[in-house]
């Protein structure tokens, strides 16, 4: 079981604490969306990952216009990295808390992609919506694959784990 670590934003205010922590009672997975920039690889956990649609294959991740990610991913290829319960330091990475260990990257069809994650999904730009502080940035999926292990989650700002036993993906499906 990884141990349970709080991430906290920058300080907010107390009614968008109460959003944020009336939206934090929806459990989540954790990805990280990567793409090459100008100059570099960019990384950026998020937990707005959501399937879309099937014919086409779309998925999107919502980023917040002051990421640093937010301007350059605009029109870019990217790769959705689902992350497996032993890579919440990877999380905690990208999420602006540098950890001592690189990461390891792989070159993708499209777009890099990290090493040994749980799931990924290889995207093109298909469209970018006004969400508000956020844009919706829409992929059409090109590749993807997954592995087995335990998942990594987020609920009521905790990362905590689902193990594969409770997934049961390929029953349901
Ligand atoms: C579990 C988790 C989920 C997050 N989800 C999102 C998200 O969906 N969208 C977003 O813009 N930021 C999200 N963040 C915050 C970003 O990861 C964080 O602000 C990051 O430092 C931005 O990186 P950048 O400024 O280098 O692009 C999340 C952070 C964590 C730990």
């Amino acid at each position: 079981m990884t141990e349970s670590v709080e991430y906290q934003p920058r300080a907010i205010r107390p009614r968008e604490h109460h959003f944020r922590g009336s939206l934090g009672r929806f459990a989540t997975g954790v990805a990280i969306v990567t793409f090459d920039g100008a100059a570099k690889r960019h990384g950026i956990t998020v937990n707005s990952f959501t399937s879309v649609s099937m014919e086409p294959p779309l998925v999107l991740a919502s980023i917040a216009r002051t990421a640093r990610s937010h301007d350059e991913l605009q029109g870019k290829p990217f790769t959705v990295n689902i992350l497996g319960a032993e890579q919440q330091a990877l999380a905690m990475h990208f999420a602006g808390r540098p950890q001592a260990t690189e990461p390891l990257w792989v070159e993708g069809r499209v777009a890099p992609r990290l090493s040994n994650v749980l799931a990924f999904f290889e995207c093109t730009p298909w469209a970018a919506y006004d969400g508000g502080d956020h844009t919706l940035y829409l992929g059409e999926v090109v590749d993807f694959s997954y592995r087995t292990g335990d998942a990594l989650a987020f609920a009521n700002s905790r990362f905590t784990t689902i193990p594969e036993s409770q997934l049961g993906v390929e029953d349901l499906l």
